[in-house]
């Protein structure tokens, strides 16, 4: 079985001062660096997951679906070598196949067999590199279900990302882009017909693993990359935090009503965006999958446009000028 996201790789512009940029960014946002080398970064979240950062022109990388810094690698975790050797056999036909550490002995601890997907973007296989963490969000006290007692919940001062949560990319090839994920037991979760669908990557599962979306007009590439952190508590202070680092909001907090997760999105040094999730639906195989028409009200059941102030806690344009109701006034 595909058990979820293992590994993003971005390629960039190489520049002093970007490579400086990314690796501020990625420290602000809350993720370790495994390597201090100038040029192959590589973080990880708390289970392992991890982000890899290349030179745009690295000849290992594969090819880019769009001009500019963006995602070059989606590497999936897969939780036992039957599921290895069977995908090895499966994408032997598709374009760009590759593999190693396969053969007739068995499959090694770090075998990995790749394609390119209908976009061009390269998609590996290979057992998981994550762990398990005893992590916790905290409960929560809805009304007739009392889960924490004598127990204050938490306030972040910053946020550690427990999880690589999903990719989004604009598609310009929706239903063979859909075709390809459920050939590799990925299961539909929702959609909106003709121009949208979200999967999850296994048919018990958070809400989606990848979502593609077709906007008319719009170019193929990344739209965003999010990381699960533990709670809604999380992604306020994870947010928080970014914005007094001075990082770019590009829409948060906010909730989407499609898989009920909590977000914040912040631009990306490295391309497209990226996203703080909490609180996504669970999903299993009696789930129906339900059809939308998109708009702002689907995307977003509410969210602050251009962030919250880090210091003042207030929006940044708020007609109180961001003072607090406790402030003694003049
Ligand atoms: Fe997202």
């Amino acid at each position: 079985m595909i058990e979820g996201i293992d590994r993003i790789t971005y390629g960039i512009e190489e520049t002093p001062e970007q490579w400086a940029r990314v690796r501020r960014f990625y420290g602000d946002w809350g993720l370790h660096e495994l390597s201090t080398g100038t040029s192959s970064p590589t973080w990880e979240t708390l289970n392992g997951a991890q982000v890899c950062v290349r030179p745009a022109n690295d000849p290992s990388l594969g090819p880019a679906i769009e001009t500019g810094n963006t995602l070059r690698e989606v590497q999936w975790g897969v939780g036992d070598a039957a599921t290895l050797e069977q995908l090895h056999q499966q994408l032997q036909a598709m374009p760009g196949f590759q593999s190693q550490g396969m053969d007739a002995a068995g499959v090694s601890p770090d075998a990995r067999v790749s394609c390119l997907d209908p976009h061009g973007l390269r998609q590996v296989f290979a057992l998981s590199i994550k762990r398990a963490v005893d992590v916790r969000g905290a409960a929560a006290n809805a009304y007739g279900d009392i889960r924490r007692v004598d127990q204050a919940s938490p306030v972040y001062e910053r946020a550690t990302p427990v999880d690589l949560g999903h990719v989004v990319l604009f598609t310009d090839r929706l239903q063979a882009a859909e075709d390809f994920y459920q050939a590799l037991g990925f299961v539909t979760s929702d959609r909106y017909p003709g121009r949208g669908v979200f999967m999850r990557c296994a048919p018990q599962a958070g809400h989606h693993d990848v979502f593609l979306l077709q906007v008319p007009g719009k170019a193929l590439g990344l739209n965003h990359v999010a990381f699960t952190v533990r709670d809604i508590h999380e992604v306020f202070g994870g947010g928080l935090h970014m914005g007094r680092c001075g990082w770019k909001t590009q829409l948060g907090p906010g909730r989407h009503p499609v898989s009920s997760a909590y977000f914040w999105y912040f631009e990306n040094p490295c391309g497209g965006l990226i996203e703080y999730n909490a609180d996504e639906d669970h999903l299993t195989p009696a789930w129906q999958p339900r059809e939308f028409t998109p708009g702002p009200t689907v995307f977003a059941e509410w969210a602050i446009d251009g962030g919250i102030d880090g210091h003042t806690r207030r929006q940044p344009q708020s007609a109180a000028g961001g003072g607090f109701l406790t402030e003694k006034k003049a």
